[in-house]
């Protein structure tokens, strides 16, 4: 990144944590950095670091951390739309980078179920540097944990029997109001109470609670 850039990301760091830097405005900022530099960017900001390793023995069926990137997140923002009043839920939630982001672009409530204790405490403590309230990261196993939400992000954090898991207890919720839920690299088809919607963005899907 060059260091006009840094500069650009410095400034917008100090305006997300000074909370005079939000939603439209900070979208506008984020848009006017080349595509190929947007996902560097956001990382500087949220001073996130380099892919950090994977603690040893995940379980089999737990996709290891890789971060969402920056267009997929600006998608689901915009296609749910992501509102104040929403409370945005990212099972396998890693180093925050789609929590931190949706957040300070929508100002919805975000919480994140991460497994590998690491990347909590690092999401943890990027969120509490920026000052952002009303977004947590728990230790936990997504496919154990009591969710409630009204949006639930799946950047495909696991398969088989702990996918089947995760979808029955999402379903939980969905059975007492409605839901959105959005998948990047992972399709819900078999899902029978999940209905997609027509989209125009390749790698994010979109689907209502019937
Ligand atoms: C592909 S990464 C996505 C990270 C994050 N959502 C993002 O886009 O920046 C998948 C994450 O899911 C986590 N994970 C895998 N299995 C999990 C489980 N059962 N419960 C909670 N987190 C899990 C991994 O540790 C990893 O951080």
């Amino acid at each position: 990144m060059n260091e006009s850039l840094r500069v650009r990301a410095r400034a917008a760091r100090i305006g997300i944590k000074s909370g005079a830097l939000r939603g439209s405005a900070l979208l506008e900022v984020l848009l006017s950095v080349p595509f190929i530099e947007r996902d560097a960017w956001v990382d500087e900001v949220f001073g996130l670091p380099e892919l950090p390793v994977d603690v040893p023995g995940l379980p089999r069926e737990s996709v290891p951390y890789l971060p969402c990137g920056v267009d997929e997140i600006l998608a689901m923002v915009r296609d749910v739309p992501l509102r104040a009043e929403d409370e945005l839920v990212d099972l396998g939630s890693g180093l925050g980078r789609v929590l931190m982001l949706a957040h300070v672009i929508s100002g919805s409530a975000c919480k994140g179920f991460e497994i590998q204790e690491p990347l909590v405490l690092d999401a943890r403590a990027r969120s509490e540097d920026l000052c952002l309230s009303n977004i947590s990261f728990v230790l936990a196993d997504a496919t154990e944990a009591d969710l409630d939400g009204t949006v639930f992000f799946l950047y495909a954090p696991f398969s088989g029997e702990m996918l089947r898991r995760a979808i029955k207890r999402i379903q939980t919720v969905a059975a007492r109001h409605p839901i959105v839920v959005c998948t990047v690299g992972l399709e819900l088809n078999d899902v029978t109470w999940l209905v997609a919607r027509r989209s125009n963005t390749v790698t994010l899907t979109v689907y209502d609670s019937r």
